[in-house]
């Protein structure tokens, strides 16, 4: 076999051609499922300045502490591979003025996101997201609005055993009187504390509910939550997304120790999980940010979003390629068949379907397992006397159709 030395580096993979088409598949049923909403696509560089990042996201988060792409151009300028899209999203909001458009003005995306991150099962150095963006909108109804669509997409992708789970933050100024509650909750029981979340109980101390270790989650479980402090305008805007969410049917489960990875969140938050995952079950998830324009140089704009993991995705649907799913194969009985075979896929082409033809030289029996391995629907076999057999692949069922008949047949 032709092998080089030269692989992808680690973290990354290739896509190839059978894995393509599925994600293919995921990327349009999300682009139909969020255009239908009145969501217009919207594409930023793969890399921005990485003060962007260090502002947006936030200086305590992993992600800027230990998973950037950082470097520094011919220019001496600090450029990152983006880690996420809403930070680039909401700079390109205000680059090109778009809070003077109708609000909310409404985003989404997809491409690939890169982060320094130990390589395993579900997590990539390289890997892709779908998102979404409703930016200038502080109502309950955009928050149902896009957890709603999230929950369409895994549906009509038909994911297994998928599992929302919805928190909030509350606004920074009541957040900040319970981070002084968990600071020293946190600092009273320090002895039982992992070592990096005792270093960061000033930092980042929600992140205590994301530890790992034994101690840590036993001290958690009795912590202080947010949920529980909620209060006013915080509680009110909570709980009106909860009764959006019942009244439309989508089941969710609070979880008081919620947290996310991005510093930018407020009030609702959520997480699509498929557990049977493992260590990365998190598919899809978001929340709103209503600080994060501001905190860019704009003016005080709401703003809520998602994104979710094609990969993660694929391998909660068990898909890693499959079929082509062509509608139909020509197979040439005999080398004189083979012009008359592309003619008609050429045919079929024009009026929309896919065919394929051989082009390797096979015999009869050749095209024909080569036809079930990409996955034909239909073979139509080009007879030496001219004639035409349709042969179905799933049922093995084969009979004579007239050439004037083939287009109606395979429509059926
Ligand atoms: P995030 O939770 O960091 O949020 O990432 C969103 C999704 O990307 C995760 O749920 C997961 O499926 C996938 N993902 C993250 N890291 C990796 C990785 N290393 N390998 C494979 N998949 C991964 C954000 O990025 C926010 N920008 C979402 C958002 C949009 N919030 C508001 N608007």
């Amino acid at each position: 076999m032709a092998k080089s030395s030269y692989q992808a580096p680690r973290g990354t993979f290739d896509v190839l051609p059978a894995d393509k088409r599925v994600r293919r598949r995921v990327e349009r049923v999300a682009a139909t499922i969020l255009s239908r909403a009145g969501y217009e696509p919207i594409a930023t560089p793969v890399f921005e300045d990485t003060d962007l990042f260090e502002r947006g996201v936030g200086r305590s988060t992993d992600i800027v502490r230990k998973e950037m792409f950082t470097f520094e151009d011919k220019g001496g300028r600090s450029i990152t591979l983006r880690p996420e899209g809403t930070a680039p999203i909401c700079r390109a909001y205000l680059e090109h003025g778009m809070h003077k458009l109708a609000q909310p003005v409404k985003l989404y995306y997809r491409g690939p996101f890169f982060r320094h991150e130990r390589p395993q099962a579900g997590r990539f150095r390289q890997f892709h997201q779908v998102g979404l963006e409703t930016i200038g909108s502080d109502s309950p109804l955009a928050d149902a609005e896009a957890i709603m669509l999230l929950s369409d997409l895994f549906t009509e992708l038909a994911v297994p055993g998928v599992e929302l789970r919805l928190g909030s933050l509350g606004s920074h100024e009541s957040r900040s009187a319970y981070l002084e509650e968990l600071k020293a909750y946190l600092r009273a029981n320090e002895d039982e504390l992992s070592k990096e979340v005792r270093e960061r109980i000033d930092l980042n101390p929600l992140r205590a509910f994301d530890a790992d270790d034994e101690g840590t989650r036993a001290v958690m479980a009795d912590a202080p939550t947010l949920v529980e402090r909620l209060e006013g305008e915080d509680a009110k805007h909570f709980a009106e997304v909860r009764a959006l969410l019942e009244a439309a049917g989508t089941p969710y489960e609070v979880d008081p120790n919620l947290v996310r990875g991005l510093d930018y969140y407020t009030r609702t938050i959520f997480s699509f999980v498929c557990p049977a995952l493992g260590a990365q079950s998190e598919i899809g998830g978001g929340g709103r940010y209503d600080g994060l324009i501001e905190q860019l140089g704009g003016p005080p704009t709401p703003a809520v979003g998602w994104a979710a993991g094609i990969e993660r995705i694929m391998l909660a649907m068990g898909e890693e390629g499959g079929s082509t799913g062509r509608d139909a194969f020509l197979a040439a009985a005999d080398d004189d068949q083979r012009q008359r075979a592309l003619t008609l896929a050429i045919e079929l082409r024009h009026a929309g379907l896919s065919a394929e033809v051989d082009l390797a030289g096979r015999g009869l029996k050749g095209q024909l397992k080569h036809a079930d391995r990409i996955g034909a629907r239909h073979v139509l076999i080009l007879e030496a006397d001219g004639s035409l057999q349709m042969r179905d692949m799933d049922s093995g069922e084969q009979h004579q159709v007239a050439p004037g008949a083939v287009l109606d047949e395979l429509a059926r």
